[in-house]
């Protein structure tokens, strides 16, 4: 049976190892996976659709220029990172109206409770108070300086999953791959459309996570108990998929370390098991097999090999990317190619949804 598989990162940010081994990899994977290779010539019956979720980014203030800039790098790393986009269509959000124009819909038959419910709304919304509660006195440059310390929890961060169950249910898609972390927007997409569906009648296709257990949730180099992410405060934190060597090297040696000194994933080792599923994601050596093969290594060897593994893994994705972002012509391409395609199927999915609703003549 043919699926549709939507997914997308928000430009708000470096792009991070994280990022790479919760969403893109699972991307490539899906892409390489012989029933995509096979039928890749008939696009219309298996699709890819990646987005780059611009409009999900400004929920929290972004540089206008700095925002411009992070929207092709991003689309320039899903195709350095083995995104073929011959196979799946690649496309900024806020090219497609549509996306604004369901989240309306969708708003009008989404219960206010459900929204207050979401853990990330609430986790982004106690970050913003405290950064706002810290800021307002030191630092000027933040761009929401002198307003009261609520100002930046705007309607739109609590929105936000209603624009994300937009981007999801205008193209009937079937499968979503993500981290853990989207787990609750996804079964928040299947609430709304299920709903909007007994309102009106059956108009959207409720869609499925798709979560790849080991690897959904990588945690912060610095704390491995809080999520690797673009927002941390420490940049030692998070390993960007457009780090220098260096640097690489620099965060795998800082990485903090559990009690003891054995190399092992278990339940108690949350630092260690951390590092070995990011090894094994990059090397594709299991984590099993490290296990065995640095049972008695040094602890300063194993985290130098981990580093070389990091470094190699990144290489040739950081040479790709260059080319990528030399040839305008290139990206404008594929963007526009993207957009055009995701329109077409798009604007079908807000015509039915107007008919059924009774909107316009
Ligand atoms: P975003 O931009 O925060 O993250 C992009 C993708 O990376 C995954 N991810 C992680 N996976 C494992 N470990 C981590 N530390 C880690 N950090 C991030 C995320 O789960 C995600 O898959 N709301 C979404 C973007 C979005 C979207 C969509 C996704 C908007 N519309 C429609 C799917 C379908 C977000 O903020 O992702």
């Amino acid at each position: 049976m043919s699926k549709a598989i939507f997914s997308g990162i928000q430009p708000s940010g470096n792009l991070h190892i994280g990022n790479y081994i919760g969403a893109i990899k699972q991307w490539i994977d899906l892409q390489n996976s012989s029933k995509f290779k096979v039928q890749s010539s008939k696009l219309d019956e298996n699709e890819l659709i990646f987005c780059i979720v611009d409009l999900h980014a400004i929920t929290v203030y972004q540089d206008p220029k700095v925002l411009k800039e992070k929207i092709l790098e991003t689309a320039a790393l899903y195709l350095s990172c083995g995104i073929d986009p011959k196979i799946a269509k690649i496309f900024i959000q806020s090219e497609n109206p549509d996306h604004t124009y369901l989240t309306w819909i969708l708003d009008c038959v989404t219960p206010f409770g459900l929204l207050s419910r979401m853990t990330q709304f609430k986790d982004k919304s106690s970050t913003l108070l405290r950064r706002a509660a810290g800021i307002a006195s030191s630092d000027a440059r933040q761009g929401f300086e002198g307003r009261g310390k609520d100002e930046n929890i705007t309607v739109g961060l609590f929105n936000y999953p209603a624009l994300m169950a937009a981007d999801i249910l205008l193209y009937d898609t079937d499968q979503v791959p993500v981290g853990e972390d989207q787990k609750q927007h996804i079964e928040f997409t299947r609430d709304i459309g299920e709903k909007f569906n007994k309102m009106y009648g059956q108009v959207f296709k409720l869609p499925e996570p798709l979560i790849q257990k080991e690897t959904a949730r990588i945690m912060s180099l610095q704390n491995p108990l809080s999520k690797m992410s673009k927002s941390d405060s420490n940049p030692l934190g998070a390993i960007n998929l457009l780090d220098n060597n260096d640097l690489i090297v620099e965060k795998v040696k800082k990485a903090v370390t559990d009690s003891g000194l054995e190399i092992i994933a278990r339940e108690d080792k949350p630092a260690m098991s951390n590092i070995l599923t990011i090894f094994e994601s990059v090397s594709g050596i299991s984590v099993f097999e490290l296990e065995q093969k640095y049972k008695n290594a040094k602890y300063s060897d194993f985290k130098n090999d981990l580093a070389e593994a990091v470094v190699e893994f990144l290489a040739p994705v950081q040479k790709k990317y260059t080319e990528i972002r030399e040839d305008k012509n290139y990206l404008n391409m594929v963007l526009d190619e993207g957009r055009d395609y995701a329109v077409a199927k798009s604007s079908k999915k807000v015509q039915q949804v107007k008919e059924i609703m009774g909107l316009g003549r």
